[in-house]
């Protein structure tokens, strides 16, 4: 679904990513993580065509659908209009099916999305991205500011989006452990440059990413 290959992306003279590969197949979930500043947010700035890049190729077959970091909703329209807006492109007025997935944004569909708690506005920008169809989705730091309790929900939707509908997921998160317990592939980001990708059930085990992203309170493998 996506596969790029040898990214370059430079703001001004610094280097934001420096010949980075990455392949998200379809139906699979991959995750990306690495530290603040590693690069993560950018990549997928570039897949959106939101950062012009310096080398090396993207390409992305099927629709793709950015949830960005921050959640970047309009704070004072309507849950139900933010919804809209993500379905302008393929002209898709009709949200119920996303209060399907989210039953608990129903009761709020006429409320300003900026009255809603940090988990619900993350699932609105989520339904928000899902309304465009996507076959392959990336998500930016989902999790950051949430409590677990709501992080471990809306990663079980991610799940079922993916295994039900079979929508291929880039899940990019500080949280590596939340990350690699979510997805089947990963890559590690630092300054710019994958220093360790794949299968999770491997990468969890590995003393790099276990002393770097894990620490010590990992407490065994979870
Ligand atoms: N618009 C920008 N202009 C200049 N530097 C930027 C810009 N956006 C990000 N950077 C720099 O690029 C690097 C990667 O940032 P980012 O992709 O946001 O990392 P992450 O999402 O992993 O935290 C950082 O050093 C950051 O300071
Ligand atoms: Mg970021």
């Amino acid at each position: 679904m996506i596969d790029v290959d040898a990214l370059t992306v430079c703001y001004g003279s610094a280097t934001a990513l420096d010949r980075v590969s990455l392949r998200v197949a379809p139906g699979e979930m991959v995750a990306l993580v690495g530290s603040n500043g590693a690069g993560k947010s950018t990549l997928l700035k570039a897949l959106s065509g939101a950062v012009p890049t310096a080398g090396g190729s993207i390409q992305i077959r099927g629709k793709f659908a950015h949830v960005p970091e921050g959640r970047q909703l309009f704070q004072d329209l309507t849950v139900d209009d933010n919804l809209r807006l993500g379905g302008l492109r393929s002209r898709d007025r009709d949200t119920s099916w996303v209060y399907e997935i989210f039953p608990d944004l129903r009761a709020k569909r006429r409320q300003p999305a900026g009255s809603l708690s940090g988990g619900q506005q993350q699932m609105v920008a989520l339904g928000r991205g899902l309304m465009s169809q996507p076959d392959v989705l990336a998500i930016d730091e989902m999790s950051l500011g949430l409590a677990p309790l709501v992080v471990r929900d809306i990663g079980q939707k991610l799940k079922e989006l993916n295994s039900q509908r079979g929508l291929a997921v880039l899940l990019v998160e500080q949280n590596a452990r939340l990350a690699l317990s979510l997805c089947n592939m990963a890559y590690v980001l630092e300054t710019g440059r994958v220093v360790a990708q794949g299968r999770c059930d491997q990468l969890i085990k590995s003393p790099l990413v276990v002393d770097a992203y894990l620490g010590s309170a990992s407490g065994g493998l979870s």
